[in-house]
Order: C-alpha cells, then sequence, then structure tokens
C-alpha cells in the first residue's frame, strides 16, 4: 500500500470557519503574535493567553470538519496515510483520520506550566479538557497553573523528529493550507524522497521552488477533489 504523508496548515480549516494566521482578517492581524502565542507572552500575561484559547476552543466546539478534511481521512480507504497537522484544532480526527501527528499542540488539551525554559510535558501530565474553559488559579495536581498544551513561539517542536520519520518514508507528500513561513515545519518537505511527488494546494502562490511539486492553486476543499482525481486517473 502507498504511503500518503499530508502536511496541513490554517488553510485546510478556513472552510470550516476558522480564521487562518497570516491572510488578510487573519488571526495576527487581530493579535499581537507576541503577546498570545509565545512564551514570554504567556509569563507576562497569563490571562490574556488563556482567554484567547478559552475563545478559540469555543470556536472549535461550533465547527465542523469540511470537505477537505474527510476527502483526506477518506484516503485510508486506498492508502497509508499519515497527517502531520500544525492546527491545533481536531477537525482531521472528527473527519475520520486515524493517525494525526500535531505539530503545535492540541486546543483541547492542557497541561502544567513549568517555567521560561519549559521543559516537554510528559503524555502523563497533559489533560484532555474537551471544550472547557481554563482560569487564572485552576491548577495541576503538582501545583502548578494550567497552560494550553500549544507550542508557543520560543519553545522546542517535540514532533518534529517524527514528522521527519514520517515524510522520509512517504510515495506522495501532500501539503495543503499553509504559508511555509514557521519553522521547522516549513522545511519538513525537504526530508521527502528524491522520487517522491509533492503536491500543494493553496488558492496563493506558495514559495515552494522545487522540481517535485506540483501546484494545485484553489481553496482546499476543490483543492482535494482535484488531488483525488489525479490519484484515481494515475
Ligand atoms: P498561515 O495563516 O500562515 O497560512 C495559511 C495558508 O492557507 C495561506 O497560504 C493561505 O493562502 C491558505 N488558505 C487560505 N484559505 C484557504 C483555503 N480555503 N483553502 C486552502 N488554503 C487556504 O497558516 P499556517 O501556515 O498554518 O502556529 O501557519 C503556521 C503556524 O503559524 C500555525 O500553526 C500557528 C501560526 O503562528 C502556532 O500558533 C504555534
Amino acid at each position: 500500500m502507498k504511503h500518503i504523508v499530508v502536511l496541513t496548515g490554517a488553510g485546510v480549516s478556513a472552510e470550516s470557519g476558522f480564521a487562518t494566521f497570516r491572510d488578510a482578517g487573519g488571526l495576527w492581524e487581530k493579535y499581537d503574535v507576541n503577546d498570545v502565542a509565545s512564551i514570554e507572552g504567556w509569563y507576562r500575561n497569563r490571562k490574556l493567553v488563556l482567554d484567547f484559547y478559552n475563545g478559540l476552543r469555543k470556536q472549535l466546539e461550533a465547527a465542523r470538519p469540511n470537505a477537505a478534511h474527510e476527502l483526506i481521512a477518506g484516503l485510508e480507504k486506498d492508502y497509508k496515510v499519515d497527517v502531520i497537522t500544525q492546527n491545533v484544532d481536531n477537525l482531521h480526527e472528527r473527519a475520520g483520520s486515524t493517525r494525526v501527528l500535531h505539530l503545535h499542540g492540541e486546543l483541547t488539551k492542557v497541561r502544567p506550566e513549568n517555567g521560561i525554559y519549559d521543559r516537554t510535558a510528559s503524555e502523563a501530565e497533559v489533560v484532555d479538557i474537551g471544550y472547557g474553559s481554563v482560569g487564572l488559579g485552576d491548577l495541576a495536581p503538582g501545583g502548578s497553573q494550567l497552560r494550553p498544551h500549544i507550542v508557543f513561539f520560543g519553545e522546542a517542536v517535540p514532533n518534529i523528529e517524527k514528522a521527519i520519520g514520517l515524510v522520509e518514508k512517504a510515495d506522495i507528500l501532500l501539503i495543503v493550507g499553509s504559508s511555509l513561513q514557521v519553522y521547522p515545519a516549513a522545511g519538513l518537505y525537504r526530508y521527502a524522497p528524491m522520487d517522491c511527488p509533492i503536491f500543494v494546494i493553496d488558492p496563493k502562490p506558495v514559495p515552494l521552488s522545487d522540481p517535485r511539486v506540483t501546484f494545485i492553486q484553489d481553496v482546499a476543499t476543490r483543492g482535494m477533489a482535484e488531488f483525488v482525481k489525479a490519484l484515481e486517473c494515475k
């Protein structure tokens, strides 16, 4: 069975009503990324950060997977599929994808804070809170403040080695809805085998000059339909 590795970004969830980060009207136009998505921002104003992610969690509860998430999940009928996502939503899982690796954390989970040089939390410390809220003074069993299970800017990306291992074994790499501006995720495609075709679905041109790449310049739902059709013609 051929192995498809799918790398997704905010664009795959845009048609589910989730704002992307860097488009016009995107989240980083409304909020300062240094305030709500950096480790320094967390220690400057924990309440602001908690409220920001509490709000996103509520949005996620109301959101539904779109046809692009569903088409990605449907690939599992004929292929071994690994989804590597930069998204902190759970829309791939809710669409039925069974192997999803989150690079930047998960909105529905929290963990204890551990100081400015936050070490990676062990799985045992991570708590699933679903669509609930966390406030200042909500403590982990060890007594420290609970924080979002999100990789803030300034922190390591614990799952990057796993992601590299998956991309290295891909027969086909598909990238959907990412501006490829945030490293290390943006550099993952470089680990794909030399003979691995790479497909990029995005309505805007993505700055990726690699002879292996085929661009499908469209939104995720239509782009995924075109990708599936291209697979059927092979
Ligand atoms: P960006 O907001 O940087 O890029 C979103 C991409 O989606 C852009 O290339 C858009 O053109 C594209 N897009 C917009 N609408 C689309 C649609 N309907 N279908 C398909 N594509 C569409 O988001 P990411 O690349 O995911 O990190 O950003 C990477 C990281 O930066 C995020 O994980 C987040 C952010 O800061 C953290 O918060 C740690």
